[in-house]
């Protein structure tokens, strides 16, 4: 399973890749604003800046919403480097944009999945990867965690090769729950994955090796 941190903020990032773990990065339009990036200039130069710190795919946004502008900023954004992969909106002219990406070999995040209908025709159209948002279909009492289980059995069953990119991840739970199901990648907060590591009988346990230690080593 790829680990992909869901942020903008460089120094988490940073920490991420510390870690050893990391594969990869996915930013939006509101994790960007969030850092306070603006302007073309910046919003590239911060995404060089993602690509130079983590050796793996970093989904860039595109903001347009009609073919022609996705195609503009897209083909624009993929020649930035060549970890970027262009993140387009599950929308008609998306679905067109991502069909094109990826008859040119540009690689494609297909963004705002809420349904298995939605995935089906980003894997149709050939996107690299899928982003159903677990985190916030939980927050409309509908379990993220169905959905991501319908699109790998979906996915199997015609060998589709788009991989399920399970973000919207608020907590360790939802990773093991997205591991255990088989979804491919997982993005989220450094919060969620530092998570994984708690137990408290960790915690307990290493405090008794270390007394147990002094006490025969002062
Ligand atoms: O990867 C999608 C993600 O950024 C959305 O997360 O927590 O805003 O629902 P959230």
């Amino acid at each position: 399973m790829k680990f992909f941190i869901d942020t903008a903020n460089l120094k988490m990032i940073q920490e991420a890749q510390d870690l050893g773990i990391l594969d990869g990065v996915t930013t939006n339009p509101s994790l960007m604003a969030k850092e306070g990036i603006s302007g073309e200039k910046n919003i590239i130069d911060h995404y060089k800046k993602i690509c130079e710190i983590v050796d793996g795919d970093v989904s860039a946004e595109v903001i347009s919403t009609n073919f022609e502008g996705m195609i503009e900023e897209g083909e624009a954004l993929a020649e930035l480097h060549s970890n970027i992969v262009v993140k387009v909106p599950i929308i008609k002219d998306g679905i067109k944009a991502i069909k094109y990406f990826s008859d040119k070999g540009i690689k494609t995040n297909c963004t705002l999945i809420f349904s298995a209908g939605q995935a089906l025709l980003a894997a149709k159209a050939g996107a690299t990867y899928v982003s159903p948002f677990i985190g916030r279909l939980d927050d409309v009492s509908t379990d993220g965690m169905d959905l991501i289980a319908q699109i790998r059995g979906i996915y199997d069953n015609y060998l589709f090769e788009t991989e399920i990119l399970a973000a919207s991840v608020r907590h360790p739970i939802h990773i093991i729950q997205c591991a255990e199901i088989g979804a491919d990648v997982m993005t989220g907060p450094l919060s969620a994955i530092t998570a994984l590591l708690n137990h408290p009988l960790t915690d307990i346990g290493l405090a008794k090796f270390l007394s147990d230690f002094k006490k025969v080593n002062g």
